[in-house]
């Protein structure tokens, strides 16, 4: 008899992530890498120094369910959140990948909204679910809140919301998500991810923290990747009600988390000035960017993460092309639901001239 592989597994990877700078052929050349919105000022110096100082502690496990890593993540959050309402995990993957694991199986259904990250799509496949697409609208992608409401069935277990959006950039109201919530029937789980939040400062951008408090069935999903630098250790939480963070335990791994990257993550959440300096250097350097694509005529979406979407005159992969023959990665739109876009990472100012100066003399 032959083996017996599931259908649906025999698809294509469930996300395909960005480019290293080895797989990009660029390893020994001197390179910006604006393609995977990495935070450019390096790591979290705290972060950094807690990891040297835990080297010689490797033969040891950790704690089995990330306790202090937990403690950590209440008092990060003042108390409002309970150290059992936190999933740790190996990343806002990796969170992404448990929360369907516990919801979807074959004959369910969960909604997205394109433009999106790739593995609101692709996990849900791995698991024989169907993903149902309602896309974001208008020229600011919005929420289709009726939309998302009417696909929303007896089968349905989770929408996906990002604010602010991977890859536009964008951000979605209060208003928009406060009638999401009221809108969902008691049998679905909203998922909202909020990696970026530490670079959102629209007066009307909300986190899931209000929601979570209010004990609504609201999953969110964070990563110490983006604002704190630490996107090599692979490492995430997220949090929810007490009820639902219960449930998603009993998947979790025990030990899942090393040492050295829940270490890190614990002094990472006491660098406010590291993240003071980050969420700055951001704020000054997208004013820059703007005006430079203003200048250029170039068309790009205002962004409330670390990151600008743009859509060039030339086509996204002769653009890429092109970028990375000038020394710089940027990466292309069109997996994520945004053809013919390219996503770039805000960097350095260093980073920005180049980039500016690279897209002048391509296109
Ligand atoms: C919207 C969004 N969610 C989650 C993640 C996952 O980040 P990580 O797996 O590095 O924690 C990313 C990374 O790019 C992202 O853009």
């Amino acid at each position: 008899m032959p083996l017996k592989f599931k259908s649906f597994l025999q698809a294509k990877p469930a996300y395909k992530g960005g480019k290293s700078k080895a797989q990009a052929g660029v390893a020994s050349k001197k390179i910006y890498k604006l393609s995977s919105n990495e935070n450019l000022l390096g790591s979290s110096p705290k972060a950094l120094a807690a990891l040297q100082k835990n080297i010689n502690n490797l033969n040891e496990y950790p704690d089995y369910n990330d306790q202090a890593f937990r403690l950590a993540l209440e008092k990060f959050y003042d108390g409002q959140l309970t150290a059992n309402q936190f999933i740790t995990t190996n990343s806002g993957t990796a969170n992404i990948e448990l929360i369907t694991r516990a919801f979807l199986e074959e004959g369910t259904e969960c909604i997205y909204s394109n433009p999106a990250f790739g593995p609101y799509r692709g996990f849900p496949k791995k698991l024989g679910a169907t993903s149902i697409d309602i896309p974001l609208i208008g020229p600011d992608f919005q929420l289709d809140v009726k939309g998302i409401l009417n696909a929303i069935n007896e089968k349905t277990r989770l929408v996906f919301i990002t604010n602010p959006n991977n890859p536009t950039g964008t951000h979605l109201p209060k208003a928009q998500i406060d009638e999401l919530v009221a809108g969902l029937p008691d049998h679905v789980v909203m998922i909202y991810d909020e990696v970026y939040y530490q670079y959102a400062d629209a007066p009307d951008y909300v986190r899931a923290l209000p929601y979570v408090v209010a004990g609504k069935n609201v999953i969110a999903i964070n990563s110490f990747s983006k604002a704190y630098g630490l996107a090599g250790l692979r490492v995430g939480y997220s949090y929810s009600t007490p009820e639902i963070a219960q449930y998603l335990q009993t998947l979790r791994r025990p030990f899942m988390i090393n040492s050295l990257s829940m270490t890190a993550a614990i002094a990472a959440l006491e660098d406010d000035e590291f993240i003071k300096a980050t969420v700055d250097l951001i704020q000054q350097e997208k004013s820059y960017l703007y005006a430079e694509l203003d200048k250029l005529g170039v068309k790009y979406w205002k962004t409330q993460a670390n990151f600008i979407l743009i859509q060039p005159t030339i086509a996204d992969d002769v653009f890429v092309e092109r970028m990375l023959s000038e020394g710089i990665m940027v990466r292309p739109s069109a997996s994520f639901g945004a053809p013919n876009c390219i996503r770039v990472t805000i960097g350095t100012h260093e980073a920005n001239l180049a980039f500016i100066s690279a897209l002048k003399k391509i296109t």
